[in-house]
């Protein structure tokens, strides 16, 4: 039996600084997260500068954090992967320059990873392989994309959203609903006690047979329900906003958001599907961890006879175990970058 392949992932491209060690692509030996979430929680959002500067704080402690957690020495590790694109610039180039010096200095292959196309490949970890054709559906804070996949590294780009990500609405509603930050856990909690049916929200891009999105008018509509039209849209400073609706009337319009988002994303991982006759239906990034769209999905499968692919919930969110994973692929493809390979925040369609 030949020796298993152990690859080191790196990821750094938002707010959580992660390393992970991962045997043969799927075999999870360790996975740290460092999270940022408490110091953005304040503002509302990733704030890019804050970000990069707790990277650097935290890359060193993660990634020996990791080796540890895996019992493998330095010596051990075969490759070293690295989400380079897409993501905030300075995360982004933290989590390169270490991947790049340990590289250089285990000398080993370093391995370039799309961000997006690791959560593609997130549901394959500690799991069967995926069965391809697959429609895969990413949604996240900063991405929502349909994806063909015929392999771990070969995915079509099928749509993507013209303005906000789906991730982004959620936290951008939570904001106009005083429910906190990140958005996305707090609704889908308190949508459980709401009405999904209480407001008809606009459902973006339906007609046709586009394979985009679009969530802005969605937030907007959201945000006039509750502060009123425009003009008669009142400051969030000045008067009580959200806090002035009644508890349930803040989880029905929660949950009938959520029910938007979630009628529009499934009708375009159905049409993707059927389109490309896939084999496998996929989701991945931190809103795939709403019960809601998990449900929708699990029910889509079951129509159109795909196998389900949903990623354990620690690999949701942003990790490395997924960088590590789809790594190995690229080593096994003899796709290996060289010691120049640069960041780039995003990627051309
Ligand atoms: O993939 P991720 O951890 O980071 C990015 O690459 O952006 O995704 C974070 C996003 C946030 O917008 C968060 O609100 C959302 O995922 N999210 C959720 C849920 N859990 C996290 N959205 C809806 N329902 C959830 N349960
Ligand atoms: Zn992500």
């Amino acid at each position: 039996m030949t020796s298993p392949v152990h690859v080191l992932g790196i990821e750094t491209s938002c707010d959580e600084t992660a390393a992970a060690v991962v045997a043969d692509g799927r075999g999870v030996l360790s996975s740290v997260i460092a999270s940022q979430v408490e110091l953005h929680a304040r503002f509302g959002g990733v704030v890019p500068e804050i970000a990069s500067r707790a990277h650097i704080e935290a890359i060193n402690n993660v990634v020996e954090q990791a080796l540890a957690d895996s019992g493998l020495a330095g010596g051990d590790i075969d490759a070293v992967a690295v989400t380079h694109e897409p993501g905030l610039i300075g995360s982004l180039l933290v989590g390169l320059m270490a991947a790049k010096t340990l590289a250089w200095v285990w000398d080993v292959p370093l391995l370039a990873v799309n961000h997006v196309y690791a959560h593609a490949y997130s549901p394959a970890l500690e799991a069967e392989p995926i069965e391809y054709p697959a429609a895969a559906l990413i949604c996240s804070g900063g991405h929502t994309a349909l994806y063909r996949c015929e392999g771990p590294t070969q995915l079509e780009l099928l749509g993507t959203t013209i303005d906000d990500a789906a991730g982004e609405a959620f936290d951008k509603v939570a904001n106009i609903l005083d429910l906190g930050y990140p958005g996305g856990p707090v609704i889908d909690r308190v949508a459980r006690g709401g009405n999904p049916a209480a407001v008809r929200f606009p459902r973006s891009l339906l007609a046709g047979q586009s394979l985009d999105f679009s969530f802005s008018g969605l937030k907007t509509a959201v945000l006039y329900h509750v502060h009123g039209t425009p003009g008669a849209v009142r400051s969030k400073k000045t008067t009580p906003g959200a806090a002035g609706l009644s508890t349930i009337r803040v989880a029905d319009v929660a949950a009938s958001f959520q029910a938007a988002v979630v009628d529009v994303l499934r009708a375009k991982l159905r049409r993707a599907a059927k389109q490309m006759g896939a084999r496998s239906l996929i989701l991945g990034g931190g809103v795939s961890a709403n019960s809601a769209l998990r449900a929708a999905v699990t029910e889509l499968a079951g129509q159109c006879g795909c196998a389900l692919r949903l990623p354990e919930l620690r690999f949701c969110v942003d990790n490395a175990a997924m960088v590590a994973g789809l790594g190995y692929h690229y080593r096994r493809a003899g796709q290996v970058a060289g010691l120049d390979l640069e960041a780039r925040a995003t990627v051309r369609r």
